[in-house]
Formats: structure tokens, sequence, C-alpha cells
């Protein structure tokens, strides 16, 4: 008699975006690691601080294969050819995040440059959606991995993009970043739709204020952000590994029934 248990939530292949230093994206990738993924593709637009989460993956499991190859994501050439390295490195993508994005000027619209709204919606939106589209055209023609449960249908692949709070409520002073990131929640949503029939998820995260280097990065950006930790029921900052727990429950096989959703992780704050 055999009885098999499957080692990991996780036995596909692992992309992340903005996965340099010590942000959500560097948390997701060291969660993929710490959960028995095995093959793991990062990239960001920091050199430096990419290499730094390679040393940290490498450092706690040396038994994961790293694909470490930095871009840009606003670049229109970047995504594909990306993930055209990661398939011809690993052979497919099975859970996919988009981390990258920035946070722009502290400006209303009538202070905001066209270049300045330009660079965080090519960022942070269509950037995302290069992403996410050149990762859709590799999993509708990969192979579905079997569930962890049986009793449930196999998945061909699951994306989570990395939207915000603000893509839901809006803060003073950000019109292009909080725009950038409900456009991500649109985009997801509508993607969600036309690849259910194809098995695979497309899901999305808000999270509220977390402590990573685009929020602790200078003292402007700290004390802009401490009435929304103030107001938040939690009155606290969120911890990047807090956003990759959320992030890797629904890649996996357990979210099986979790479509086109927006999971809000931000210590309450849009209850408010
Ligand atoms: N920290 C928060 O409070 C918070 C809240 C809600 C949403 N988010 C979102 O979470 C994501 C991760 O942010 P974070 O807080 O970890 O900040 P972070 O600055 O640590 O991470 C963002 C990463 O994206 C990379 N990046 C920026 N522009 C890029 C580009 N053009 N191409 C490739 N990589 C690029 C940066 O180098 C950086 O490593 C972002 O999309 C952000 O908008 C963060």
């Amino acid at each position: 008699m055999s009885t098999s248990i499957a080692k990991t939530l996780f036995p596909g292949v692992a992309v992340v975006t903005g996965a340099g230093g010590t942000g959500i994206g560097a948390a997701v990738a060291r969660a993929f690691a710490a959960a028995g993924c095995e093959r793991i593709a990062i990239t960001d637009l920091n050199e430096v601080t990419l290499e730094q989460t390679k040393q940290a993956v490498a450092a706690a499991h040396p038994n994961v294969r790293l694909l470490v190859h930095p871009g840009n994501v606003a670049d229109d050439q970047f995504a594909d050819s990306f993930i055209d390295k990661v398939v011809q490195y690993f052979g497919r993508v099975d859970y996919a995040v988009n981390c990258a994005g920035v946070l722009g000027q502290p400006l209303r619209s009538a202070e905001t440059s066209v270049a300045e709204f330009d660079r965080v919606n090519n960022i942070n939106y269509r950037g995302c959606w290069l992403s996410s589209r050149a990762q859709l055209k590799q999993m509708v023609r990969q192979d579905a991995l079997p569930s962890h449960d049986s009793s449930r249908s196999p998945q061909r692949g699951a994306i989570v993009n990395v939207a915000s709070q603000l893509g839901i409520v809006s803060r003073p002073s950000a019109p292009a970043y909080c725009a950038s990131k409900s456009a991500v929640i649109g985009m997801t949503r509508s993607d969600a739709i036309d690849y259910s029939k194809d098995g695979i998820r497309v899901n999305c995260v808000c999270p509220g204020v977390i402590e990573t280097p685009m929020t602790m990065g200078n003292t402007e950006i700290r004390e802009a952000i401490t009435p929304a930790i103030e107001i938040a029921p939690m009155k606290r900052m969120g911890k990047p590994e807090e956003v990759a727990d959320a992030v890797l429950f629904l890649c996996s096989t357990k979210a099986s029934f979790v479509q086109g959703h927006a999971m809000v992780v931000d210590g309450g704050y849009i209850t408010v």
C-alpha cells in the first residue's frame, strides 16, 4: 500500500517580480523557499538588492534552485524575455507574484507632472499587466499540476498581483498611485474571468501599511503614513512576511475556489 503525502504545497515553479531587498517581494521569495518550493525565479530593477535576496534564500535553503534575472517591468520587452528565460531554465511557471512597484511623489493632481503620472502607472499598472500577460501566455500552454487534494481540479497556474489598500480607499496626495492600484484590482478581476476556463486563478492582495523600504525610506513618508497606522484597528504596521503568507495561500491549491479576489491585509484599516 502506498499513501502519497505531498511534501510541499508548491511542487511547481515560482516567479516573483520586485523581489529585491527586504520588501514584500523578497519576503514572498523567502516564504516560497521555506514552504518547500525548490524552483524560484526572482527579478527586480535593483541588481544589488536582488543579489541580497538571492544570498538570503541560498543561505537558508541551499536545496532551492534560483534563477536571478534583473530587469525593468515597465520595459515592453522585459516581461516576455524574463518568462522565456524561466521556461528555458525550469520548464514552466506555476505561481507568479507581481510585486514590483513605486510609491510616487506625494503631490496633488494639479502639482503632478505627466511624466510622474506615467512613471507610476507604467511600473505599477502597465508593468503588472505586462508581467501577468507574459505569465498567462506560458500558463495556458502548459499541463496542469495535480492539487494537494486529489478530489480537487488540477491547477494550470496561479497569479497574485500586489495591489494596495489604496486601490480600495484613497489617501491624500497620491492620485497616480491610488489609481494605479485600483487598476491592478480591475485587471485582476477581468483576467480571473477570462482564464477560469483554463484552470488558472488570478487574485490580488491589498496590503495596508507594511514595514518595507517603501514606507521606511525617508522621514517625509514615515510622517505621512503615521495617521494611517493610528486609524487601523490593529494600530501597527504589518510585516512583509504577513503579506507573503496571504500571497502563498492564494498561490496554493488550498485556494482552489478563490478567484478574482482582492484580499486585504491591512490590520483592519478599510473596515473603519
Ligand atoms: N509597503 C507598503 O506599505 C505597501 C502597501 C501596499 C502595497 N504595497 C505594494 O507592495 C509592492 C512591494 O512594495 P514594498 O513595500 O515591498 O516596497 P519595496 O520598495 O521594498 O519593493 C518594491 C520593489 O520593486 C522594485 N521596482 C521598482 N520599480 C521597478 C521596475 N520598474 N522594475 C522592476 N522592479 C522595480 C524595487 O527595486 C523594489 O525592490 C509594491 O507594488 C507596493 O506598491 C506596499
